[in-house]
């Protein structure tokens, strides 16, 4: 679980992030959809062309439930519960697709916050998106 120390480096990187939050979560889905291109068939009415206004106001959208997330850290579970039920009932996406996406996401600010991305921080954050796609798919079975 997340420590003290923890909290306060994800409290620190989403400060970074939170003014650029509409390019970096549409870069990750640009690495997303690039590096892992079968996650692509899941958007098959979106414009995935690097840019476009879908992938802009998709990339906002998950990027707005991932600081929807670090607010309300000691209780993740109940902030995502809505968006759990889409992943999990609507869109059922498999949850191979997230461990793919946190890792895009983590190169992603890699490339913006080297100077962060201490390996305390980068093992902060990867924890801390576990514990977001362990409840975006806990309602899988
Ligand atoms: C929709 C967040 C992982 C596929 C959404 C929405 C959000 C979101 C906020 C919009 C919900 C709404 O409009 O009410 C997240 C977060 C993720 C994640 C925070 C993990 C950290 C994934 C993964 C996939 C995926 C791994 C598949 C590769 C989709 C699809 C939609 C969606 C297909 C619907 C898009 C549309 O038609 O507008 N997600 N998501 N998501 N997500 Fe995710």
């Amino acid at each position: 679980s997340l420590t003290k120390s923890d909290k306060a480096s994800i409290a620190n990187i989403w400060s970074k992030i939170a003014p650029q939050a509409e390019a970096l979560g549409t870069e990750t889905l640009e690495r997303l959809f690039l590096t892992f291109p079968q996650t692509k068939t899941y958007f098959p009415h979106f414009d995935l062309s690097p840019g476009s206004d879908q992938l802009k106001a998709h990339g906002s959208k998950v990027m707005g439930a991932i600081g929807d997330a670090v607010k309300n850290i000691d209780n993740v579970g109940s902030a995502l519960s809505k968006l759990s039920e889409l992943h999990a009932y609507n869109l059922r996406v498999d949850p191979v697709n997230f461990k793919f996406l946190n890792h895009c996401m983590l190169v992603t600010l890699a490339v913006h916050f080297p100077n962060d991305l201490t390996a305390e921080t980068h093992a902060a954050w990867d924890k801390f998106l576990a514990l977001v796609t362990a409840v975006l798919t806990e309602k899988y079975r």
